[in-house]
């Protein structure tokens, strides 16, 4: 439409205007995406978000995606100014985690290394020993597992649960979970396996273990975009946010590719998975953060330094 047309081209001039860059998750709409890959950002899954704005010498940064990825931002790059389309983006696990409780949780267990997911509030991270993403998640508590330590695992029990799996580590997990994740079931992803036998799975490990069990390949945004590439198959049936297909589709525009349904109850994707705070972020709020510098993100200097360290730990850490 016209008037997305003129808002692209408004964020375009208060990018450059604002010696800005556009930091988008592939979760976030298909404008937003596209707008990133135009004008020099980056569409990345978290922790390329994170190694990106880090690097990235601009003077501020957009960061198009949930609160944490914000938070995660400004931590890494105090000195640069950290804008969102809008604070009210978070993410169900950060929500289901809060800092106080978590605390309590690590007191209990002083015996266990505290690794959390990156979805949580700085002040989480600032408890932790170790923050991990999706993508390094394994490797990292494997590390640890050779080193004869016992984690303490925040906030995802279904991602917690596939890496006590894959590493056979001794875990001890928080109770909470993606609420756009958990909708997956393995009798909808079985019900389209069993109309297209040939397809393979790809999962993202947020979701519930009966469904990663189908998969062909488990892995972050970013790895299952890679795995599609580097799969034989034709047909691809994906669960995680539909705002992936964006990305992988232009990856492999030669293949056919599947949203894996929710309702579980048929092959058709009723109500498919779509995170409805990655999807508040909009060309008008963007165009209006960077014009009104709203939706700055601040954090306190004393919890940034402490959620530095266990970032610092994720960004260093070679797998
Ligand atoms: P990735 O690190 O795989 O991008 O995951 C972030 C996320 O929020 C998934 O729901
Ligand atoms: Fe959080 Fe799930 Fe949304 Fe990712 S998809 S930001 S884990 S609620």
């Amino acid at each position: 439409p016209a008037e997305d047309e003129a808002r692209i081209e408004e964020i375009k001039r208060l990018l450059e205007a604002h010696n800005a860059v556009l930091v988008a998750h592939y979760y976030t709409d298909d404008a937003i995406q596209q707008l990133a890959e135009e004008t020099g950002g980056c569409v990345a899954d978290s922790l390329e978000m994170a190694r990106f704005g880090a690097r990235h010498p601009a003077d501020t940064l957009v960061v198009a995606g949930v609160r944490f990825m914000g938070e995660t931002a400004k931590i890494l790059s105090p000195e640069k100014r950290v804008l969102m389309p809008t604070l009210e983006a978070t993410c169900s696990l950060d929500v289901g985690c809060p800092a106080d409780e978590f605390s309590a949780f690590c007191d209990a267990h002083p015996d266990r290394t505290v690794v959390v997911y990156a979805n949580t509030s700085a002040a989480v991270k600032a408890r932790a020993d170790w923050v991990v993403t999706s993508s390094i998640a394994v490797d990292v508590i494997e590390h640890l597992k050779a080193r004869g330590e016992k984690i303490l695992w925040a906030p995802d029990k279904h991602l917690g649960g596939y890496i006590q799996k894959q590493t056979g580590a001794d875990m001890l997990l928080w109770d909470g979970a993606c609420i756009v994740h958990e909708e997956f079931k393995a009798k909808g992803v079985e019900d389209l396996k069993g109309l297209y036998p040939e397809a393979a799975v790809l999962v993202h490990p947020e979701s519930p273990a009966s469904v990663v069990e189908l998969a062909d390949v488990a892995g972050s945004t970013s790895q299952l975009i890679k795995a599609a590439k580097e799969l034989p198959h034709d047909k691809l049936i994906v669960a995680t946010d539909r705002g992936i297909f964006f990305k992988m589709q232009q990856a492999v525009p030669e293949k056919t590719l599947f949203e894996a349904p929710t309702a579980g109850n048929g092959a058709t994707c009723k109500s498919c998975a779509h995170c409805p705070w990655m999807a508040m972020n909009a060309l008008d709020n963007m165009a209006a953060a960077l014009r009104e510098g709203s939706g700055e993100i601040q954090v306190d200097a004393e919890l940034r330094q402490a959620a530095l360290k266990p970032l610092q730990r994720m960004l260093d850490f070679n797998c």
